[in-house]
């Protein structure tokens, strides 16, 4: 595992977005991995800016999102459809057809988790794929768990992630109870894999994901067993490095 240490969120937020940008100038046709949460909104900023003074073109970028709430629909303001409309999708020349996001108004769980494990298989594989850490150490909304999930399947949220999430809601009532993600086999697929974590709220965990043994109980330490993974992380979650 690569590790870039940061000095804060801006400069950890710039460096994916470089890495990103890096990746679409390779292979311009590529499938990014893309991930919610406030984590990346920061990088995600960097690259509308870097589309908009001209030097980044994502016609031909292909993207496929880790994860959607389960009974949300796509014009709820909470849904990751929402949040990548706004945060990246609306502001950049990416086409509509080419990004791909688990159906949360699909009431099907079983239908709706295969349709999406048949677009990530007829996209070829992801390239690059951008992951946020849960407080828990779950990845995309792999909860801690007594195994690894393989594929995309339908989860229900922990207390403790649906306690992180009720910041976004207006009421805790209103966090879904179950949400659509990719499983650790499919993001354990990805070429490349681009951890991003920000904050001393996050530095137990990032210790334990990172340094700790590899166990479904933190989601995040198969990482250790993916050959190219590249951590992004500022000083406050690297603090436990240190120690
Ligand atoms: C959310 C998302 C994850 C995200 C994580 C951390 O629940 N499903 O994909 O990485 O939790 O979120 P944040 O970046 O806001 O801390």
């Amino acid at each position: 595992m690569k590790i870039y240490r940061t000095s804060d969120y801006r400069e950890m937020s710039r460096t994916a977005a470089m890495i990103l940008a890096a990746q679409i100038r390779l292979k311009p046709d590529c499938v990014l991995g893309l991930a919610t949460g406030s984590t990346p909104v920061g990088a995600y900023e960097e690259l509308v800016r870097m589309h908009r003074d001209g030097h980044l073109d994502f016609s031909l970028v292909k993207s496929a999102n880790l994860d959607e709430y389960r009974g949300l629909t796509r014009d709820n303001d909470q849904s990751y459809y929402y949040f990548m409309q706004q945060n990246l999708f609306g502001q950049v020349n990416i086409r509509p057809e080419n990004t791909f996001i688990p159906d949360g108004s699909q009431p099907d769980a079983e239908a709706e988790c295969v349709r999406y494990e048949k677009i990530l298989a007829g996209l070829g594989g992801v390239d690059l794929q951008i992951l946020g850490l849960g407080h828990n150490g779950h990845i995309g909304f792999n909860e801690p768990a007594d195994s690894f999930a393989r594929t995309t399947h339908c989860v229900d949220l922990t207390r403790s992630t649906i306690e992180a999430n009720k910041r976004f809601f207006e009421k805790e009532e209103d966090v879904p109870r179950q949400a659509y993600t990719m499983g650790i086999g499919t993001i354990m697929r990805a070429r490349k894999i681009l951890l991003l974590v920000s904050g001393g709220s996050k530095a137990e965990i990032l210790k334990e994901a990172v340094c700790g043994p590899v166990t479904p109980q933190v989601p995040a330490s198969i990482l250790q067993f993916h050959p190219d993974v590249t951590l992004i992380a500022d000083e406050a979650a690297l603090a436990r490095f240190d120690a």
